[in-house]
C-alpha cells in the first residue's frame, strides 16, 4: 500500500517501526494535545515527563510555547528570561531506548533554546548559561528503557543504572536547587495516576533519607561545575 507524505515523515525506516514501535506523532496531534493542557504549556516550572519521546515531538512544541509566553513576559528584562528560560528547559524530561533518538531529542531541544536565548538576550547572552542549558538537557532526556526504568547501554540492553530525574528548584533568587531520585522510587510514591512528577513525594519522605539520591544548590549558571 502507497504511504502518505505524512505518514513517512512519521516514520525513519520500517526496521524501526517493527523493533521499536517508532512511528512518530504529526505536528498537528501534538499541537491538539497540548492545547487541552495549553496553560499549564506556558508556565515555565511547569513538568512535562515524554516517556518515550524520540526526538522530542512533544518536548520540542512545549519549549517553544514555554519560551514565547517568557518573551512575551520578560521583553524588557533579559536576565529574568534567561533565568526562567533555564528554570523552562529543567521543566521537560525525557526517556527513550535508542540511542540516536536521545541525541537528537537533547540536540533540538538546545538548538530551539539556544536560538531563542541568543535572539532575547543579545549582548547579554551567556556561554555559562549555555552550558548549564546542555547540562540540564542531558540529565533530563535519558538513554533508558521506561517499563524496566533502567538506563540501556548502546544496544538498548538494560544496564545495572536505574532511570534518575533532576530536580531542578529555583530558590532565593538565582540559587537552583537539584535533587536526585530514581524514577522507581517517583513512580512508587506516586498515589494517583495524574499525579505531577515530583509532586507525590511530602516534604518529610523526601528529609527521611532513601528517596532522594542526593541533593546540591548552586548558582543557576553554574549547575554544570557541581
Ligand atoms: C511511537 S514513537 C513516539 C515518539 C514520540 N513520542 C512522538 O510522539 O513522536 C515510540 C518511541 O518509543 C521508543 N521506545 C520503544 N520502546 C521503549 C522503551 N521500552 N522505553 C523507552 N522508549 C522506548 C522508540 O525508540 C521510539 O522513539
Amino acid at each position: 500500500m502507497a504511504t502518505t507524505k505524512q505518514e513517512t515523515s512519521q516514520i525513519k525506516s520500517k526496521e524501526r517501526v517493527a523493533e521499536r514501535g517508532e512511528v512518530f506523532t504529526a505536528e498537528r496531534e501534538v499541537n491538539a494535545m497540548c492545547d487541552l493542557v495549553a496553560n499549564e504549556c506556558l508556565r515555565p516550572d511547569s513538568r512535562f515527563l515524554e516517556p518515550a519521546c524520540g526526538d522530542g515531538n512533544f518536548l520540542s512544541v512545549i519549549l517553544r510555547r514555554k519560551l514565547s509566553e517568557l518573551r512575551r513576559k520578560y521583553k524588557k528584562s533579559p536576565r529574568d528570561y534567561e533565568k526562567l528560560s533555564i528554570v523552562a528547559i529543567g521543566s521537560l524530561y525525557g526517556v527513550d531506548i535508542m540511542n540516536d533518538n536521545v541525541l537528537a531529542c537533547r540536540e533540538r531541544l538546545f538548538r530551539i533554546w539556544d536560538e531563542e536565548y541568543t535572539a532575547h538576550c543579545r549582548g547579554e547572552a551567556s556561554d555559562e548559561a549555555r552550558e548549564a542549558a546542555r547540562f540540564i538537557i542531558g540529565r533530563n532526556i535519558i538513554n533508558g528503557n521506561a517499563l524496566t526504568l533502567m538506563c540501556v547501554d548502546a544496544e538498548g540492553n538494560d544496564t545495572r543504572a536505574p532511570i534518575v530525574f533532576s530536580e531542578w528548584t529555583l530558590i532565593g533568587g538565582t540559587q537552583m536547587q537539584r535533587s536526585d531520585y530514581t524514577m522507581a522510587d517517583l513512580l512508587i510514591h506516586r498515589d494517583k495516576e495524574d499525579f505531577p512528577l515530583f509532586a507525590a513525594l511530602a516534604e518529610e519522605e523526601r528529609e527521611e533519607g532513601g528517596i532522594f539520591l542526593r541533593r546540591h544548590v548552586t548558582h543557576y549558571r553554574n549547575l554544570h561545575k557541581i
